[in-house]
């Protein structure tokens, strides 16, 4: 007997880094998941793609954390994940709840999906020392959601495409880009404030364009979106030119997917394969997926 659950990653369709201070940004999660077998033991042993290895903080830091937070409990894990490691995803939300999800049913230990999304932000801040509810929330509950309200939107109902530059955006360098807006901020509060509450103004001016499926106007916000991202500094030459890769074949729109400083774009688009060749042409990694209202799942 073992357990399998899995858990999705998200995308930000608006409003990250304008979201650190207070204004509201709509997340979704998107299908591409971490499958997490759990299964009692005599000894801890959790294996993935960086190997097999016991309470490991090092190689396992997620997996490790929540064997300690639960137990600890003699449990092998095997991990399988679509999702691209470091690259704002949020990967290390989804192996963490699907693993506590996983060894929860295992061991019959009766935590309500609300508990497993509380740790499992709780240990994402143990480990990276700061993080985002975001995250762990959209991976547990599945869904376009508005943040920090967490208000259920409706789902998205076209492709998602998205283009990674294969620049890794761990959570070391998240850090160091929220510092380096904060700075900008503190430098000109009169250009910086306005761009923040303009992404404010966007994701609020999204929520009803989701609702009406209005995906041209979202495109066209998007595009707006990645322009003021761009103007708070966390863009990059390889994300833009996956950006433009994408509207030049015909995307909504496109943009930034979290921190930026590399990791990840998204485009919204009704013809998902021309626009994930046009970002594999100009030289990013694509992955074509559609919002998914599952969060974490028994398999
Ligand atoms: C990072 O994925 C998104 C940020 O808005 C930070 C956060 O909300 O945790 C930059």
């Amino acid at each position: 007997m073992s357990t399998t659950f899995s858990a999705p990653g998200k995308i930000y369709l608006f409003g990250e880094h304008a979201v650190v201070y207070g204004e509201p940004a709509i997340a979704c999660a998107v299908d591409i998941r971490t499958r997490v077998t759990a299964k009692k033991s005599d000894t801890i042993a959790i294996s993935s793609d960086l190997g097999t290895t016991g309470l490991d903080f090092d190689i396992h830091p997620y997996v490790c954390s929540v064997i300690e937070k639960l137990g600890p409990v003699n449990v092998s894990v095997d991990i399988s994940s679509e999702l691209p490691v470091g690259s704002g995803l949020g990967s290390s939300a989804a192996v963490t709840i699907a693993t506590l999800a996983a060894i929860n049913i295992e061991f019959g230990l009766g935590y309500s999906k609300e508990e497993l999304a509380g740790m499992g932000h709780e240990i994402e801040q143990k480990v990276q020392g700061a993080a985002s509810p975001t995250d762990t929330f959209v991976s547990t509950f599945g869904g376009v959601v508005e943040i920090p309200a967490r208000k259920r939107l409706d789902m998205l109902d076209c492709g998602i495409v998205i283009g990674n530059t294969n620049k890794g955006a761990t959570p070391k360098k998240t850090a160091k880009l929220i510092e380096q807006v904060a700075i900008l901020r503190q430098e000109h509060p009169e250009v910086i404030n306005p761009i923040i509450k303009t992404i404010g103004s966007i994701a609020k001016k999204g929520e009803l364009l989701v609702k009406k499926k209005d995906y041209a106007s979202l495109g066209k916000l998007m595009n707006v979106n990645h322009g003021l991202l761009d103007a708070l500094g966390v863009g990059t030459t390889e994300l833009s030119a996956l950006v433009y890769a994408a509207r030049n074949a015909g995307a909504f729109g496109a943009k930034i997917t979290g921190a930026g400083g590399g990791g990840c774009m998204v485009a919204l688009t009704e013809s998902p394969q021309k626009v994930a060749s046009a970002i594999e042409r100009a030289g990013g990694k694509a992955i074509m997926t559609r919002a998914t209202a599952g969060g974490v799942l028994e398999e």
